[in-house]
């Protein structure tokens, strides 16, 4: 007995120390963390399972015969994160690169199969040289049966990539199909090509960090969610986001005991706004100040600021937020923050995750950069996301409601629950000026004339009262009373029930 105790110890022994002790030496000097020690920051100190610790690859070509490691470069499992279940696999590249194999890749499937079935999350913590070189096709094999599970578990349980280091070629394309990818600043990168590759091709000569960084995917290609200074710090924001999420879309996402009053008034709120419509001011205040303890996570906080999406808790419920941000582009939707903010919006609904939504937006974007890069196709996703929803919708209209943008932020005609406007609020076809530059061409140059048409246009639409009388505004709400009021809204709507039409999917402009 004592021999096969002995037998089994070796054998998780030889599984811990992965690729040995100089490689464990050279990926801490790379300032990079090993899979093992990644998995023990990301879950409570005790609690992660470990499945599949002795499989090894099957490969007999190049020698590999003889290069076995218990484990083949990915540790999986289960754990807890705050108390509540998760599955993760964490891949080792001091084990071949952390490259992928077909035993590696069934270790992954192993546990998204099992995720699926318990309802739970997929934490991915990626550091690999891609396909296993030696194995050729079946490690290909194993890189497509990955992606059909993100895809069939794509809205059924959250699905998150960090990427800790290498993550190239077609291996990038799971990611991809999770809901967010975190990096890490300096040691990792996401590209399709790498460099030499792009060097041959097309002349250019890039590095890795500007080629596919954190900081290139957090701020020009909006491929990646945020850009993390370590190891650490981006653990620590996985944790932070999970304990937003439901463990699936069979539940609600986690209620928490509220400290920070419901009731709190911010009378600083009643001056946020500027007196001239062209001065802009922080959205991000507004949220802050109206979401419990200003706690608030914002996704894509580098990438088309113009729109600020994020989660957060109002009356301890978690929300997502989407809101224009007049500091950046006056506000205006384009392509970038359209698709930022629709694929939020979709995230949000598939689960259960009620939308607040602040408008403050003078229109879409005008250019030939935005009309030939799409911005129809592009600006249609988000009001496709938005109409599609039917999670409780909130929406608070501080200042500007113009336009096509008017109905696409969670509009009372897509389906808004409950629109608010601020007394300061604008909503109509256009700004005051614009219009009378339409309406009354023939006055132009006549500046006393145009100044009072523009003054009898603001007077009669440049307001929250047309449509408060039509009923699209369901009340007009002091700003100092908005955390109050949007809390209200959201507990009034808690059982909200609402179903879209049979179909097999819809068919969103992508
Ligand atoms: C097998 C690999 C490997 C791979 C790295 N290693 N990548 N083994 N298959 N894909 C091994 C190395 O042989 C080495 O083994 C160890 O991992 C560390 O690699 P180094 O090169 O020493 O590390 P570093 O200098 O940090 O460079 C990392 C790297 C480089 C940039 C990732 O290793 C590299 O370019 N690897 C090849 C990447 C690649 O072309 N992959 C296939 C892409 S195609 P020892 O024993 O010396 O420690 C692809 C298609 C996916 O992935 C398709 C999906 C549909």
């Amino acid at each position: 007995m004592q021999d096969i105790l002995k037998q089994l110890q070796d054998k998780r022994a030889r599984a811990w120390a992965g690729g040995g002790e100089k490689r464990v030496q050279a990926q801490h000097a790379k300032g990079k963390l090993t899979a093992r020690e990644r998995i023990e920051l990301l879950l409570d100190p005790e609690s992660f399972e470990e499945f599949d610790m002795y499989v090894e690859h099957r490969s007999t070509d190049f020698g590999m015969a003889e290069q076995t490691i218990p484990g083949d470069g990915v540790v999986t499992g289960w754990g807890t994160i705050n108390g509540r279940q998760v599955f993760v696999f964490s891949q080792d590249f001091t084990v071949f690169g952390g490259s992928l194999s077909e035993a590696h890749a069934e270790k992954i499937c192993k546990i998204m199969d099992q995720a699926m079935k318990v309802g739970a999350p997929v934490i991915g913590l990626n550091d690999s040289g891609g396909a296993r070189i030696q194995e050729g096709v079946a490690s290909l094999a194993g890189y497509a049966e990955v992606f059909q599970r993100n895809v069939l578990a794509s809205g059924v349980v959250p699905q998150i990539s960090v990427i800790m280091g290498p993550c190239a070629g077609g291996a990038v394309y799971s990611p991809a199909m999770t809901d967010f990818i975190v990096m890490v600043k300096d040691s990792s990168y996401m590209f399709v090509t790498g460099p030499d590759v792009v060097k041959t091709v097309t002349q250019e000569t890039v590095t890795q960090e500007q080629l596919g960084g954190a900081v290139t995917h957090t701020t020009r290609s909006g491929v990646a969610d945020l850009a993390c200074e370590n190891d650490i710090e981006a653990l620590a924001e996985i944790r932070r986001m999970v304990d937003f999420l439901p463990l699936s879309n069979r539940q609600r996402p986690p209620e928490r005991d509220c400290i920070d009053p419901v009731e709190r008034i911010d009378e600083s709120l009643d001056t946020l706004v500027p007196p001239s419509p062209n001065k802009p001011y922080d959205m991000k205040e507004l949220i802050e100040k109206t979401v419990d303890d200003g706690d608030f996570l914002e996704i894509q906080p580098n990438y088309a600021k113009n729109i600020v999406i994020g989660f957060a808790r109002i009356g301890g419920m978690p929300v997502g937020v989407v809101a224009n941000q007049p500091m950046v582009l006056a506000g205006c939707l384009d392509i970038d923050s359209s698709r930022k903010a629709a694929r939020f919006v979709r995230f949000c609904d598939c689960f259960h995750l009620p939308l607040v939504t602040f408008v403050d937006v003078p229109g879409f974007l005008p250019g030939t950069a935005q009309e030939y890069g799409g911005i129809i196709k592009h600006g249609a996703k988000l009001l496709f996301a938005y109409a599609e929803a039917t999670v409780p919708k909130v929406t608070v209209i501080t200042r500007k409601a113009y336009g096509g943008a008017y109905d696409v932020m969670s509009s009372k005609h897509l389906r808004g629950d409950i629109n608010y406007a601020w007394p300061t609020a604008e909503i109509a076809v256009m700004g005051p000026k614009g219009a009378v530059e339409i309406i009354f061409r023939g006055e132009i140059g006549d500046g006393a004339k145009i100044e009072a048409r523009t003054e009898e246009y603001r007077q009669k639409f440049a307001n929250p009262f047309v449509a408060g009388k039509r009923g699209f505004i369901d009340d007009v709400i002091m700003p100092h009373s908005t955390r109050r009021r949007v809390a209200r809204a959201l507990r009034m709507l808690k059982d909200k029930q609402l179903s879209n039409p049979w179909k097999k999917h819809a068919n969103i402009p992508l």
